[in-house]
């Protein structure tokens, strides 16, 4: 594809494209003029969303905007997908993402996030359409000899099965390029996601109790549930809580937006770490929230939670100086759209 093909002309394939990175992916997406092929099986999300979206973009970007439900595992739904529409590139999301989860249930998600992103790769292939870009995590360096993180970094064992499948679908992609040089793959490796969308019309919204834990002080401070529990306080950390570096949602959208532009006319496997270089502590971000919902959030001190690593945060001078991408807000900017849309929707989509 020429360097110059513009937004307009471009069909961009989002697979789990409702979910919460998804959607905001998909905001930022039809702000830049994409077109945009949205597949998800609303396994995770709400249909809702759609609603949400054409809220923020308007109508005039919103027709630029299909959604079809259907997994990604449906080869032949894919298929008649790719049918339809001429993709030009894929930003694949969907897959099944609670690390706990994945520890008691490790075939349902190895055939799930393996099964669906070959069944993609290979429709991708049949419709002669290689460029994806994968939604890996910081999970794949594992517990790190050194921070911070930077792409150059080893990968480490992963300490769960979801964690392992972002890994394996790495190898999987960075293989297929082996395989056909045409192919064009970005990584993007991405620290931990918080925040929401400034308008308060779409955020995070977990089924059943959050595992993670901006979510889960979103639900304390709206009253659905009475403290935090801090997963180890004898890390060796200033406070003693674990670090990490929280990045807003928004910032990973645009990260998305910037990998696709430069990606255009490019082929090879290249890996970006989405970050803001910044380690924030549990408490940094207890209070952080506190100060945005005006209150004293409570907590309790609980052991360590079992898998978790003391610190991370990721170098992010590659996304810079490759894509012109970096970071634009804070752990306050984050906290504050966060609760800015738990309180505008303390059920989530549902209310
Ligand atoms: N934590 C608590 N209480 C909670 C939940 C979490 O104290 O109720 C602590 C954890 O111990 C950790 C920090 O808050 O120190 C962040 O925990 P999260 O569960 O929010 O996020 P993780 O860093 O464990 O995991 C996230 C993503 C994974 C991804 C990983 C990559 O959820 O999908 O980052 O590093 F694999």
């Amino acid at each position: 594809m020429d360097a110059a093909t513009p937004a307009q002309q471009q069909c961009v394939l989002v697979t789990g494209g409702l979910g919460f990175i998804g959607s905001h992916t998909v905001v930022e997406l039809l702000k830049g003029g994409y077109n945009v092929v949205v597949v998800d099986n609303l396994f995770n999300a709400n249909e809702k969303v759609l609603d949400r979206i054409d809220t923020i973009v308007g109508e005039d970007a919103a027709k630029n905007l299909s959604f079809y439900r259907a997994d990604v595992c449906d080869r032949e739904a894919l298929t008649s997908i790719f049918d339809d529409n001429t993709i030009t590139s894929v930003i694949h999301f969907a897959g099944y993402k609670a690390v706990g989860e994945s520890v008691v249930k490790p075939i349902e998600y190895y055939t799930n996030n393996l099964t669906s992103t070959l069944t993609l790769v290979d429709v991708m292939r049949e419709h002669g359409c290689k460029s994806i870009i994968f939604s890996s995590s910081a999970t794949v360096y594992g517990n790190p000899d050194a921070l911070p993180l930077t792409e150059a970094s080893p990968k480490k064992n992963a300490t769960n099965p979801y964690g392992w499948t972002k890994w394996m679908i790495e190898q999987i992609l960075t293989d297929l390029h082996t395989s056909d040089s045409a192919w064009n793959v970005v990584l993007l490796r991405y620290f931990n996601p918080i925040g929401a969308h400034p308008s308060g019309l779409m955020g995070e919204d977990p089924k059943g109790i959050p595992n993670n834990l901006v979510p889960y002080v979103a639900q304390v401070a709206v009253g659905k549930r009475d403290a935090i529990h801090v997963y180890g306080d004898d890390y060796d950390t200033p406070d003693g809580t674990g670090v990490r570096d929280y990045i807003h949602v928004c910032d990973l959208a645009c990260g998305h937006v910037a990998a696709l532009t430069w990606m255009n006319d490019r082929t090879g496997v290249e890996v970006f770490n989405l970050g803001t270089g910044k380690g924030s502590s549990v408490l940094d971000v207890i209070t952080s929230f506190s100060a945005a919902c005006g209150k004293k959030l409570p907590y309790v001190m609980e052991p360590r939670r079992s898998g978790d690593v003391t610190a991370n945060y990721a170098n992010c001078i590659k996304a810079k100086e490759y894509m012109g991408w970096e970071a634009q807000y804070d752990l306050d900017d984050m906290c504050r759209d966060s609760w800015n849309w738990q309180s505008h929707n303390p059920n989530g989509y549902e209310g």
